[in-house]
């Protein structure tokens, strides 16, 4: 009998509702210390991803440290040995050469020592001259402080990179000088400048201002805190997982981390600890200042561009120099419960890693799902001009739906017939939820009902709606789960995002990748994209299907429509 016997979901029920033991929250974490050992006796498969990475059991969050390093992919990430709450973190490892095939390792850094005793938290790793890869981490001392290390390879010659070191000269950096100890964490990879030195950027806030924190080093080992932080914004609360990396003006490669000049432009992403949601700018940094300068076209604070509009928290970016490419990853945390996720005996799963590059426009980013998932696809449908009117609804048969990866481009018709666009309409998450998948517009909704059950009692809605705006058309992207489950305990929050794309032809897509409790949409060939976890009761496993609809006036053609059943990965 699994954790979900009776007497125990008395206890959890009794502890969570009575003593209320929420402790302090330091990281942006509920902390339910009572909770954070109890280690799961079963696991429950019903929710468990087919090829998305999560460990065998256990609380996860942040991707930690990505790298490539000899020709294997490192993945850490935050991890809680001992349960399904947040706690407990070490730094689990798990390798892979094609990033979703992945093998587990034993813990590469855990408290051990007095810098980090009381927690080994989130940090990147860089690659150093003579290829030595080094990682930074936020340590918590004795005192509860924040405090920034560095560890190292213990055998630089093992494949794996097993075992990590952490000299005894750490911390490199510690919250003096009026930084808040507690609101100092998680340092990027490190870059260095034409003069030399290392820099390296650590989240942070003074008030409500949130910020970069910038240290220089000569020599990896002496780090000094500039007089000016890289960059701050007011009112945006604690930077968590700051990002900062180059991008090409032309192109899709990535670049190392330390390149700078002409035809580079430079993106800072932050993580909102207040918000827990992440928002990101396109803009330029200088490096003989400093100081990097936002672009006027994005705006810097919450209501800015984002990775990702729903479920989608604490990544970070890696150069993989293999591909010469940029790759995102994310931490996608549960909508379910915390009783659930203790019954489940897991919480938490990482997104299946997207490459990244700046949109030819050069305001945004642009994300696809790495080319490797493809090797996941087995049967194949496909279907050609399909016209789809209003209220149609047909079923995309043959395929495993609950473990889906769906393509679908689509041909509209005239844009005079939009309904107008209200420029009060400034959230789009907000919109999305007035305007649910239900409700008839002239060009759309129209989309896809995901995890669906054969009546419809259950399904998400993935779609798109057009609107007359201004001086262009508005497109909207919504993924709405109020259908989501009959469970009533679960999130169901809609989410959505306007879709920055030129659709004067027409012509729009979408792909979707789908895998039991985890929706991943990309709008626009990856100009909006939107994760959502679901936890259907009736369509799981061969009981869930897949829908393409249209609920617009107007008609719709898919000219397009491609889907696979997905193979699972092996991740041990
Ligand atoms: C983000 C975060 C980080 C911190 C880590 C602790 O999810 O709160 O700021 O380093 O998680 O696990």
């Amino acid at each position: 009998m699994g954790l979900s016997n009776l007497g125990f979901s008395f206890w959890v029920i009794f502890f969570c509702s009575f003593s209320l033991s929420r402790d302090v929250v330091d990281a942006s974490h509920q902390v339910f210390s009572h909770l954070q050992s109890v280690q799961a006796s079963s696991v429950t498969h019903r929710y468990r991803t087919g090829y998305h990475f999560q460990p065998p059991k256990n609380w996860i969050n942040d991707p930690n440290g990505p790298m490539y390093y000899n020709g294997i992919y490192h993945l850490f990430y935050q991890y809680n040995p001992k349960g399904a709450v947040w706690g407990n973190i070490v730094w689990a490892h798990s390798v892979s050469t094609d990033l979703i095939n992945w093998t587990p390792l034993d813990p590469a850094i855990y408290p051990s020592k007095p810098f980090d005793i009381n927690g080994c938290w989130s940090g990147s790793a860089t690659i150093l001259p003579g290829n030595i890869p080094a990682i930074l981490y936020t340590g918590i001392d004795p005192s509860n402080r924040q405090v920034q290390n560095v560890a190292y390879p213990k055998n630089i010659s093992d494949p794996m990179l097993r075992e990590w070191i952490k000299p005894d000269y750490n911390p490199l950096m510690a919250p003096i000088n009026g930084i808040n100890s507690s609101s100092f964490r998680d340092p990027t990879t490190a870059w260095h400048g034409p003069d030399g030195h290392w820099r390296v950027i650590i989240g942070s806030k003074k008030r409500r201002r949130g910020m970069a924190i910038l240290y220089r080093s000569k020599d990896f080992v002496h780090w000094m805190k500039a007089k000016h932080p890289l960059h701050s914004s007011k009112n945006t609360g604690m930077w968590e997982c700051p990002d900062l990396y180059p991008v090409s003006i032309s192109g899709r490669n990535g670049l190392d981390p330390s390149t700078n000049g002409k035809g580079i432009k430079h993106v800072l992403k932050v993580s909102l600890d207040d918000k827990k949601f992440e928002y990101y700018t396109i803009g330029q940094y200088t490096f003989q200042t400093d100081r990097y300068v936002p672009d006027d076209t994005s705006a810097d604070n919450s209501t800015g561009l984002r990775y990702d509009y729903g479920k989608f928290y604490a990544s970070k970016t890696f150069y993989d120099s293999g591909k010469n490419r940029r790759v995102l990853w994310g931490w996608m945390n549960e909508s379910d419960s915390t009783i659930s996720d203790i019954n489940k005996g897991w919480a938490g799963i990482q997104c299946i890693p997207r490459q990244v590059w700046l949109d030819f426009n050069g305001r945004q980013l642009v994300q696809w799902p790495i080319k490797e998932v493809e090797s996941l696809r087995q049967y194949k449908v496909q279907l050609q001009n399909r016209v789809l009117a209003n209220g149609d609804l047909f079923e995309v048969k043959k395929i495993t739906a609950a473990e889906a990866d769906i393509m679908v481009d689509y041909q509209l018709g005239s844009l005079d017939k939009a309904d107008t666009f209200d420029p009060t309409w400034t959230d789009p998450q907000v919109l999305c939820s007035q305007k649910g998948a239900n409700v008839q517009g002239s060009i759309g909704p129209f989309g896809l009902l995901v995890m669906a059950s054969s009546g419809l009692e259950e399904y998400s809605a993935v779609f798109f709606r057009i609107f007359k705006g201004q001086h262009k058309p508005v497109v909207l992207m919504c993924s709405d789960q109020s259908r989501s489950t009959l469970q009533p305990d679960v999130d169901k929050t809609t989410y959505g995002g306007f879709v920055d794309v030129d659709i004067e032809d027409g012509k729009l897509s979408l792909r979707s990748l789908i895998d039991h409790s985890v929706i991943e949409s990309f709008g626009a060939m990856g100009r909006t994209c939107i994760t959502a976890r679901v936890y259907p009761t009736i369509a799981i496993g061969n009981e869930a299907h897949l829908y393409a609809f249209n609920l617009g006036t107007e008609t719709v053609k898919i000219t397009n429509l491609k889907a696979w059943s997905m193979r699972k990965a092996k991740i041990y």
